[in-house]
């Protein structure tokens, strides 16, 4: 099947749908919004439909109340490699993937860290990191703005808020590559078995940051956290490695994306660039509008509790739901028939679902949104004349989509 096929069976492996999810998406909206996938979970395509999965209140996110139907038997892969390499780990407790009430008590903890005020002050730090960035752009006059600028930024400031030591980055680079694969709607058996012996090595590799940050505390998200802990009833120890491996994780695996692909779409529509670049003052709302535009992750998902029935389909409970966040922010009921057309002042585009929604709505929103307006507005007013140069290239995941690479000329 091609993305040209009406069939509307959502098929991510089909040829073209790396470069362009979106046309798959516009014929499975329109002839199967609400589908089982051929490997058994179901996904969900509309607007109205991804909002209110993400903000029914009685559905899950631990996998561990799927009752899989199909291939797609997370849980049992997940036992057997757990049996096969003796490990005894239960599944992730990071917030992503825990409900109340253990969700409500971790996220109290972690949120301190990502009030408006803290983000706020964190503007001249990132400003800085943007310039140190750039110059070297600027001397040669050529760059690759996802090593120099969209990856190395998220990355630079999460290790600092976390008060990460210096560390082998190549080495976490991979292991957190490996495992966010897990986050795709396909997955392969191959690919499993390298994401689980990777959050093994990361298991570990926390635990011995979170032993040094005993030794040396600062003022830091990491010893925030770490005192939580000392305090016994409200953060174990395997809570805590948990969430320190999920912030550093989403701190960086994601905004990559926004500020990757933003700078990239920006060039693939002159005109709205050029609005940008003349009025500087647009930035905040265009930085709505390339998240709907791009959704950085393409995917959530929640576990039906219960039996749930969208548009008549009934969805069978301990069934694991996709909700396709990219589709949803492309939907022509919802942003109108612009909706595939990026238009930085839309006025509804804060509206996306690039965040999710409900209680497990992003915790590092207004982190990203910061980055990406300080990386992408001083990328502009620096380099006005900047062209791609050369072949970008898609990192070929389904769902943390975007660019491995945006060779650009920028003078
Ligand atoms: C453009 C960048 C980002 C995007 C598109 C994004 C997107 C998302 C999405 C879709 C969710 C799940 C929401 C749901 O299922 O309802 C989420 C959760 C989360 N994100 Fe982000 N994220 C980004 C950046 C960040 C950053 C920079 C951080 C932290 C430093 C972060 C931390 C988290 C955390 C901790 C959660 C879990 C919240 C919970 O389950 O209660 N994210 N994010």
């Amino acid at each position: 099947m091609d993305v040209t096929d009406e069939t509307g069976i959502f098929n991510p492996l089909a040829p073209g749908y790396t470069e362009d999810p979106y046309s798959h998406f516009a014929i499975v909206r329109s002839s199967a919004p609400v589908q089982q996938t051929l490997v058994g979970p179901w996904a969900l395509f509309s607007y109205d439909d991804v909002f209110a999965l993400l903000r029914d209140p009685e559905l899950s996110v631990d996998d561990a109340n799927s009752t899989p139907d199909g291939d797609d038997d997370r849980q049992a892969k997940f036992e057997e490699l757990l049996a096969e390499f003796e490990v005894d780990a239960r599944g992730d407790s990071s917030i992503l993937n825990t409900d109340p009430p253990d969700h409500t008590r971790l996220r109290k903890l972690v949120s301190k860290a990502f009030t408006p005020r803290v983000i706020e002050s964190l503007r001249d730090r990132i400003q800085s990191l943007v310039d140190e960035a750039l110059d070297p752009m600027n001397d040669s006059g050529h760059g690759d703005v996802v090593d120099e600028l969209a990856f190395a930024l998220p990355f630079d400031v999460i290790s600092e808020m976390l008060g990460m030591p210096p560390g082998d980055t190549l080495a976490l680079r991979g292991w957190s590559e490996a495992m966010v694969k897990t986050l795709d709607p396909i997955i392969s058996d191959d690919e499993f078995r390298e994401a689980f012996v990777s959050a093994r090595k990361m298991d570990a590799h926390i635990e011995q940051v979170i032993e040094w940050k005993r030794a040396n505390p600062g003022d830091d998200l990491l010893t925030g956290l770490i005192e939580a802990e000392d305090d016994g009833d409200r953060l174990s120890s395997i809570e805590l490695r948990d969430q320190v491996t999920l912030l550093f994780i989403a701190g960086h695996e994601t905004t990559v994306n926004l500020i990757g692909t933003g700078i990239f779409e920006l060039q693939r529509n002159p005109e709205q660039l050029a609005t940008l670049r003349d009025d500087p003052s647009l930035t905040q709302d265009a930085i709505d509008e390339l998240l709907r535009f791009i959704a950085p992750v393409q995917f959530s998902r929640r576990i039906a509790t219960k039996d749930v029935t969208y548009r008549g389909l009934v969805i069978p409970k301990g069934s694991f739901i996709f909700a396709c966040l990219a589709s949803a922010n492309r939907d022509p009921d919802h942003f109108g028939e612009t909706a595939d057309q990026l238009i930085l002042d839309r006025p509804n585009a804060s509206q996306h679902v690039s965040f999710g929604s409900g209680s497990h709505y992003c915790l590092g929103s207004s982190l990203a949104k910061l980055e990406a307006e300080i990386a992408i507005g001083t990328f502009i007013s620096r380099f006005p004349d900047a062209v791609i140069e050369g072949e970008p290239h898609w990192n070929g995941r389904m769902n943390l989509r975007g660019l491995k690479s945006l060779p650009m000329k920028v003078r």
